[in-house]
């Protein structure tokens, strides 16, 4: 098996840590790999299917995905020229300016990811990228490989799609996986503080329902989400749910990083012990 492919983005959520400790609950076996909330892709390049279908909401980083696959030398020399060019006065002239053309904007983009403050993505109301420069300094990493990321992007369709028309897609024997953006967590009254404007309550039902034709259909689906009663409840009759504990990374000091529970929902159940 060729080396395991870093993903090139840093992205919230991001779920390097699934493949370290859970890969083994991965379907072993499947057709086309379905990736509807891509984000920085990190179970996609692990996996390295054969055929794929990769999607998500985010225009600026679908072109990202898209540009690569086409060309990624022309986005690569452009992303040289910044790690050259590199500064604070450089960082907010490039966040500013108008992109030429798709390629630009792609290498605009991965430029920003790695130099911005806690590698965030937000726009303000004009759909601007508006995140301060950050304390990272390298734009060009030794790991970098976009030569390999674009061979395994040919094997893949790339849409910039909500998940229903992707999910929509599947079929028997196919696999999901399926990491939208999580619940956050409660507010001190116990009520749910979900995250309204990314993704809401009905776009949770909206899933679930999504999800539970795909298993009809017989496609293989794994769900990530936060370890919320609101959510077991949701999927606790038709699919399978395992617990699971991670180490939280947001905190500076590593004392104050807390175990985060996290829950691990599968639509087939292929004997998993708990560790
Ligand atoms: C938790 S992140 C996925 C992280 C990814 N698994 C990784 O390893 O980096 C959730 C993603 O869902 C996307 N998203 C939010 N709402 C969406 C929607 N309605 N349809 C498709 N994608 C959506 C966001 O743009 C974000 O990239």
């Amino acid at each position: 098996m060729p080396s395991e492919i870093i993903p090139f983005l840093k992205w919230a959520g991001g779920k390097r840590w699934l493949i370290k400790r859970y890969n083994h609950l991965f379907p072993k076996i499947f057709n086309t790999y379905y990736e509807p909330f891509l984000g920085s892709g990190a179970i996609y390049f692990y996996l390295n299917p054969t055929k794929a279908v990769l999607s998500d909401i985010n225009e600026d980083l679908i072109n990202t995905y898209k540009s690569i696959k086409s060309d990624w030398g022309k986005v690569y020399s452009i992303l040289c020229k910044h790690h050259i060019k590199h500064d604070e006065k450089y960082y907010y002239l490039l966040r500013s300016a108008k992109c030429k053309n798709k390629f630009d904007s792609a290498a605009r983009f991965i430029y920003l990811n790695r130099t911005c403050w806690n590698a965030l993505y937000r726009v303000n109301k004009d759909g601007l990228f508006n995140v301060p420069i950050g304390s990272k300094d390298n734009v060009i990493f030794d790991h970098d490989n976009f030569l390999e990321i674009s061979k395994q992007l040919k094997k893949a369709t790339i849409y910039c799609k909500d998940f229903e028309t992707i999910i929509n897609k599947s079929v028997s024997s196919d696999f999901i996986f399926v990491d939208p953006p999580y619940i956050t967590d409660t507010n001190k009254n116990g009520f749910i503080k979900y995250n309204d404007l990314l993704f809401n309550w009905d776009d949770q039902l909206r899933l679930y329902n999504c999800l539970v034709n795909a298993k009809k259909r017989g496609v293989h689906i794994l769900f990530t989400n936060t370890f919320h009663k609101s959510i077991r409840k949701l999927y606790e009759n038709e699919f399978y749910i395992v617990p699971v504990k991670r180490q939280g990374i947001l905190a500076s000091k590593s004392e104050n990083r807390k175990e985060i529970k996290e829950l691990i929902i599968r639509s087939y159940n292929d004997g998993y012990q708990r560790s």
